[in-house]
């Protein structure tokens, strides 16, 4: 693995090599065992769009490590006045050990890395999510101790998130199924990808898509660059919500998840969000530990 773009190009192996290692850096972390494997190291982090956990645990994860991370607004960086990516990724290659990005599209993110001599980590695009699924698998499997025969569940907008849960899940041997409305499926790329699996399925029902679920997760119904479309977004997924009849038809064990921000009352009631409070803040804290592994594997792969 040199890069981390999409899951779409790891294999289970590599998915499940990541989560053991997050494992062993979340117990080393919370019993105070030092772990400076990236010890004189620079992360670079360019932002376009907002972020509080992608941001933090980046910074905190690489500090951690031993090593430093730059917080790169792509409004202050030159990329934002045009300076074209290819450049922008073998000058940053001369400084950085590697580089996490968050922005629109998903090729900007690919450009990096194919113009860069550095790792390059996806931190969100408008496509997928893998550091977000990669924490998320953390937190299945530390619930559930397995994934194999899981039923999980998504319920919303077919977007960068349910993109990547749709991979990151079947990858690892849990059975999918979507409710989004007509017109919001996920990319054609991830449906594609589906076809080799007997156990994904997509429907139009919530209640449906959520009978024996072991894991129920949902997002927001209009993403960071779709502000514009809030208002029509929220008529097309009136219902498409995690509530007390989504949950009176999952395992009454069903865990529920949420990716923050959320939205109390759009995809989810405040009553089940407080309900399912420490699963969804457990999965927060997992993104400092899933990434810390990636920027292991990535950036000291001979440790
Ligand atoms: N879930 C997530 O990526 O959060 P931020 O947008 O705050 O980074
Ligand atoms: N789908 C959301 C995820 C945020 C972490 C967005 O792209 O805004």
């Amino acid at each position: 693995m040199k890069h981390l773009l999409k899951l779409l190009d790891l294999s289970t192996e590599e998915i499940i090599d990541i989560l053991n290692l997050a494992d062993q850096l979340k117990y080393e972390q919370k019993h105070g065992i030092p772990h400076n494997i990236l010890k004189g190291m620079t992360l670079g982090m360019i932002f376009q769009k907002a972020s509080t956990r992608t941001r933090v645990s980046f910074e905190t994860g690489m500090y951690q490590l031993g090593g430093n991370a730059l917080f790169l607004s792509s409004k202050e960086l030159q990329i934002g006045r045009g300076e074209p990516v290819q450049d922008t990724a073998r000058v940053l290659s001369r400084y950085l050990n590697g580089i996490m990005i968050r922005t629109f599209e998903q090729a900007e993110v690919e450009n990096l890395a194919e113009f860069g001599t550095i790792p390059v980590i996806n931190g969100l695009t408008d496509f997928c999510h893998p550091c977000q699924v990669l924490a998320d698998l953390q937190t299945i499997r530390e619930y559930k101790n397995k994934f194999e025969g899981l039923n999980f569940c998504y319920i919303g907008d077919g977007n960068n998130m349910a993109n990547s849960l749709t991979v990151g899940c079947l990858k690892v041997g849990m059975n999918v199924t979507l409710a989004c409305p007509e017109g919001y499926y996920p990319d054609k790329q991830i449906l594609d990808f589906t076809k080799d699996y007997a156990n994904f399925k997509l429907v139009n029902n919530p209640v449906e898509a959520a009978a024996n679920a072991d894991v129920l997760y949902t997002d927001v119904w209009a993403s960071m660059g779709q502000e514009g479309e809030a208002e029509q977004r929220k008529l097309a997924f009136k219902g498409y919500q995690i509530n007390d009849e989504v949950m009176a038809s999952a395992k009454s064990d069903a865990i529920v998840m949420h990716c923050l921000p959320a939205h109390r009352e759009e995809e989810i009631t405040a009553k089940v969000f407080e309900q399912h409070a420490k699963e969804i803040f457990d999965e927060a804290e997992n993104r400092l530990h899933a990434q810390k592994a990636v920027m292991v594997r990535l950036m000291a792969p001979e440790k």
